[in-house]
């Protein structure tokens, strides 16, 4: 980033996106072989950018618990990486929200067609599960956690699994696609869009992170509560850069949501009071993360940055 001056929180997210990015694309899958097509469309899909949240919230997670084993964690950092990268994928389809740019390029449908596109993102979601289990020789001698957690490993994938479908992120766009023309939603349903659609891949990313540092039930508590807080504003800070936002920052159409008569958080609020919704949900997720550890600087700088994200 020559030329643009940076913070010293600015330039150490940069330095954790760019090693985030080099562990995932470490794990992508070889485009060989009759199935090359498919697996040039994933891979497009992950190289083609983003911010890395999830994985960057996975290790800093675990390492906040006290996890040190990179080997172990980045398995599970490039598997979530791949499952937020298909829900895009197919979120961007024309039969969902029909939109032509993500992340600064033509969306995988417009380059690879919507067949293949539908392929890449089922290829992603099982290739995640693939991946997460590269971490197994890693896991084998890793302790109970008192009598709470039987298998870490085991624990960890379940969240993966559970957190990405219909109890997760399948569920929540299953309520968002089933309110697109409605007038309006209750509040009970627009929480649950966002918790869903949003929180649910972001919360369980924390959690794995805690639960493979070997974290107690008390803490993974206090860890879901804020990565429902920290989801659940991301969607909403969604919501209002889709309406002032800019396409050339946010790498993705501006007024994607009125174009499909979605109601969201702004509709229902207004931009005011939907900024002030994150900046609260914010501030209690960055309380309960000072409660949790020490080392939790870059953390609580992080979570702050998200409240006035412009992409
Ligand atoms: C976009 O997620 C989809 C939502 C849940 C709002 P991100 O804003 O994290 O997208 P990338 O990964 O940076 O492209
Ligand atoms: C989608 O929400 C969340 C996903 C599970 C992909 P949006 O439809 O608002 O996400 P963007 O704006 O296209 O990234
Ligand atoms: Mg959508
Ligand atoms: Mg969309
Ligand atoms: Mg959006």
């Amino acid at each position: 980033m020559m030329g643009v001056i940076m913070s010293d929180f600015e330039e150490l997210l940069h330095t954790k996106v760019n090693e985030c990015e080099d562990i995932i694309i470490g794990f992508l899958p070889e485009e060989t072989g009759y199935q090359s097509k498919v697996i040039e469309a994933m891979n497009y899909s992950v190289k083609v950018g983003g911010k890395r949240l999830r994985p960057m919230l996975m290790r800093e997670f675990y390492r906040l618990l006290g996890g040190d084993n990179d080997q172990l964690i980045a398995p599970f950092m490039a598997a979530m990486e791949m499952i937020h990268t298909y829900s895009l994928v197919h979120d961007d389809l024309p039969a969902m929200d029909n939109d032509e740019y993500r992340r600064g390029k033509k969306t995988t449908h417009v380059v690879y067609g919507p067949g293949m596109a539908t392929l890449a993102g089922d290829g992603l979601l099982n290739y995640a599960f693939e991946t997460a289990l590269k971490a197994y020789p890693y896991a084998k001698n890793l302790e109970k956690v008192g009598g709470e957690i039987e298998d870490r490993f085991i624990y960890a994938l379940n969240i993966l699994a559970t957190k990405a479908g219909i109890y997760g992120m399948v569920g929540g766009q299953c309520a968002d696609i089933e309110g697109e023309g409605k007038q309006t939603l209750t509040e009970d349903e627009i929480l649950f869009i966002h918790e869903n659609k949003t929180a649910a891949l972001i919360e369980s990313s924390m959690m794995i992170g805690a639960v493979l540092a070997g974290a107690d039930q008390k803490a993974i508590e206090s860890i879901k509560k804020i990565g429902s807080n920290v989801g659940i504003a991301f969607q909403i800070q969604d919501d209002i850069l889709d309406v002032v936002g800019d396409q050339a920052v946010i790498g993705k159409p501006v007024g994607s949501d009125e174009k499909n008569e979605k109601v969201t958080y702004v509709t229902l609020h207004g931009l005011d009071n939907s900024r002030k919704e994150v900046e609260r949900r914010s501030n209690e997720a960055v309380e309960l993360v000072k409660s949790l550890g020490e080392d939790n600087e870059f953390l609580v700088e992080l979570i702050e940055y998200l409240i006035s994200r412009n992409k």
